[in-house]
This record gives structure tokens, C-alpha cells and sequence, in this order.
């Protein structure tokens, strides 16, 4: 049964979820949800760059609003990535296909961190462009806008790329403090900046990815990255829309995650949604199917659909989703049919 949106997003089911308002059914979207896991991105994409893609409207437009017509999804995220304003601010980064961002010469100290800037709108008004387009064409479906958190972006900046031990981040933290301040707080303008265009431009909602914060104790959390990410929050309450929060394995740190400012806080797989709530506090929830079971049967999947459907209710909202990003070898098909399944179950059960 498609879902028919309604004319505004105002009243769309993932904007009512996200306030913690009646639903017609439990919203559902899919971090990633473009991407190569689309053999039409991958043709869109052919001969182009990840980051050329991004500063591209005709290409971020497309892009965007392809698994929206695929899935049927309650929401599109603008089609972007996290690094994609360090870029736009002339900071040396690319994405490497298969790896993720790499930087040319890795921040390590005061000189390297004041290369960092954040965007101007005249730096980004392709975003601008793509987004005040995307919300035209969407309608009723709202659009998501989003940044990386300061850690997430600063171990790439760190790191130099990716990292499993995020070791020279920690060491910059506990070694250096006041670098890793300055740094983080750069990191944190970079991410306000490039939300308020976003939003400026018709964004429905934001959603700050941490992703590898789950890597911190909740210790290291609380002194090096809340105050950060809670300026970001800070700084964009005016406008209003909800604040999201995600990362992965971070389940130890969902109630610091929480106070950090969010109104939605997304949970991976690793946390059930009731246990979840008892952690961030009475907040809606947003998640948690695990990504590996996509490459399981429909008969594994559906009652772990139903499984967190149940679950989801002790938030007073959920917004379905993944656990982490669309694996890039998913099967749109088991996507697409996972999005029809939940907004046609969630409809039927009562609120
Ligand atoms: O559909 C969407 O969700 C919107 C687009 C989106 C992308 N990146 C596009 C992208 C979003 C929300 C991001 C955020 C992002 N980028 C995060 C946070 C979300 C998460 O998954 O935790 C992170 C950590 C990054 C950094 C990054 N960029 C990685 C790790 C990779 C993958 C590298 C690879 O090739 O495996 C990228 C590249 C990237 N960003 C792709 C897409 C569609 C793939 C690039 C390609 O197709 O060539």
C-alpha cells in the first residue's frame, strides 16, 4: 500500500513522529539510503567524483530523490557528506571510493587546525540551489539536511582517514587539550554553518553524525565531545526543526548523546528501543534494524521488523530505520519491501 504524503511536510508522518505527535503509521528511511546500493546512482554517478557529485545540483537533486521514488521512504536526506564543507571551504579532502575521506596532510597542530574554516553560504550555494529545488520537488515528504559531529570529522582530519583505533585523535585530546578544543570548536562552526544553510533553505529537520563516537568512553564523551556537539545543537534551536543524533555503538553513551541537545536520539542495532528510552530519557527514538539481516531471508526479517515496531512504542515516537548506512551491495528490492512492510503493519496496529 504506497503512502500518500500530505501537501506540506508539516504534517508528514516522519516531522509528527520526530515531535513526538500521533502518527498515521511509524515513518520509516534509510541512512544511505542513496547510494551505490542503486544501480540508477550508479549510472548517475559514472565518471564523476563523490565530492564533484555533491557540488552538482542537477546530480544532488537526482540523486536525492532516487530512493525516494525506489522505496517509498518517509524522508529524504539531502544527498552531501560529511566532509563535503571542509571541501567547499578549500580544506585538502577527498573521498576515496572503497575507503571513505582521506586527507592530504592530517591536522596536528595549531597551523593545521587553522586551515579549518567554516563555509560562507557564497562557498555552498549549490546546497543552497539543491535543496531549496529538492524541497519543491518533494512536496509533502520532508527533507533531511545534515552535518558530521566535530569527533566524527576530526578523526578523519586526524587520522588522516579512516581508523578503527582512533588513536591520534585520543592522544590529541588527553596530549593536547587546548588543540583538541580549538579544533573541535572549528569543527563545530563547520557543522552550525553548513546545518544553517541547509535549513535556510527548506530543510525539514537536521541530523548531526557522530558515527564513530561510540569509540569513546563515556568519560572522554562528556569532557571532549558533548560540549562540542551541544554548541552545534545550541546553535540551531532557533530554527526550530527537530535535531537528530546518531552514532554507532553507542549505547553506553545514549543518554550523554541525548543531553547533548538532540530531540531525536537514532540508536543502532546493538540497544532494543525499550531499553534505549530508559537511557536517553522520554525522547522519540529513531532505528534499529541491523544492516547484516538485509542479506537475510524476508521470513528472519519480518518479525524483527515487528520486534522493534513493539519496542518503538515505549518512545512517545519512532522513526524506523537501519542500525547504521545501507550496505552498498543491499538488494533494493529487500529495502524497498522492509519500507512497505513498515508503514503498512505500524497503520495497523493501534497507538
Ligand atoms: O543517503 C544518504 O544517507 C545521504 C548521503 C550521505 C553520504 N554520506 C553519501 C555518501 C550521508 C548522510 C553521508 C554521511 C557520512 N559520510 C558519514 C556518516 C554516516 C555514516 O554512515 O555513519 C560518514 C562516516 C561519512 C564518511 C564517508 N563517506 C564514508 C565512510 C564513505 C564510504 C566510502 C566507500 O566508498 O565505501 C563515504 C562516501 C560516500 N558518502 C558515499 C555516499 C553515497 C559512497 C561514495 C560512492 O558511491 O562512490
Amino acid at each position: 500500500m504506497p503512502v500518500t504524503p500530505p501537501s506540506t511536510p508539516d504534517r508528514s508522518a516522519y516531522l509528527l513522529a520526530a515531535r513526538g505527535e500521533p502518527v498515521p503509521h511509524t515513518p520509516v528511511w534509510f541512512m544511505r539510503q542513496a547510494g551505490r546500493a542503486l544501480p540508477e546512482y550508479r549510472a548517475v554517478r559514472e565518471g564523476i567524483t563523490m565530492l564533484e557529485s555533491c557540488m552538482r545540483p542537477d546530480l544532488v537533486v537526482e540523486i536525492t530523490l532516487q530512493p525516494v521514488r525506489r522505496y517509498g521512504v518517509d524522508a529524504a536526506i539531502y544527498y552531501s557528506d560529511i566532509v563535503l564543507p571542509l571541501k567547499a571551504a578549500g580544506f585538502g579532502v577527498e573521498i576515496k571510493p572503497g575507503v571513505g575521506p582521506v586527507v592530504a596532510d592530517p591536522i596536528r597542530d595549531a597551523a593545521g587546525v587553522a586551515t579549518v574554516r567554516p563555509v560562507t553560504p557564497s562557498d555552498v550555494s549549490f546546497t543552497t540551489e539543491s535543496v531549496q529545488q529538492l524541497v519543491t520537488e518533494l512536496g509533502g515528504t520532508p527533507l533531511i539536511g545534515f552535518a558530521g559531529a566535530p569527533f566524527t570529522v576530526a578523526s578523519y582530519l586526524v587520522e588522516g582517514g579512516p581508523s578503527k583505533d582512533f588513536a591520534k585523535t585520543k592522544a590529541m585530546m588527553h596530549g593536547k587539550p587546548d588543540l583538541w578544543h580549538a579544533l573541535a570548536d572549528r569543527l563545530a562552526d563547520v557543522a552550525i554553518a553548513y546545518l544553517a544553510v541547509q535549513v535556510e533553505a527548506g530543510a525539514s529537520a537536521i541530523q548531526l553524525f557522530d558515527s564513530w563516537a561510540g569509540g569513546l568512553s563515556p568519560r572522554d564523551y562528556e569532557r571532549f565531545v558533548l560540549p562540542h556537539s551541544a554548541k552545534v545543537f545550541e546553535a540551531l534551536k532557533e530554527y526550530g526543526v527537530p535535531r537528530v543524533h546518531f552514532g554507532v555503538n553507542t549505547g553506553e553513551l545514549l543518554g550523554l548523546m541525548s543531553a547533548a541537545g538532540a530531540d531525536v536520539v537514532g540508536v543502532d542495532w546493538r540497544v532494543p528501543l525499550d531499553e534505549a528510552v530508559r537511557r536517553v530519557g522520554s525522547k522519540p527514538l529513531q532505528g534499529n534494524l541491523d544492516p547484516a539481516l538485509l542479506f537475510t531471508g524476508w521470513e528472519t526479517i519480518e518479525p524483527e521488523i515487528d520486534r522493534i515496531l513493539a519496542e518503538g512504542k515505549a518512545a512517545p515516537g519512532h522513526i524506523f530505520n537501519l542500525g547504521h548506512g545501507v550496505p552498498p551491495n543491499a538488494d533494493p528490492e529487500v529495502l524497498h519491501r522492509v519500507a512497505q512492510y513498515v508503514q503498512t503493519k505500524s497503520a495497523h496496529v493501534p497507538a
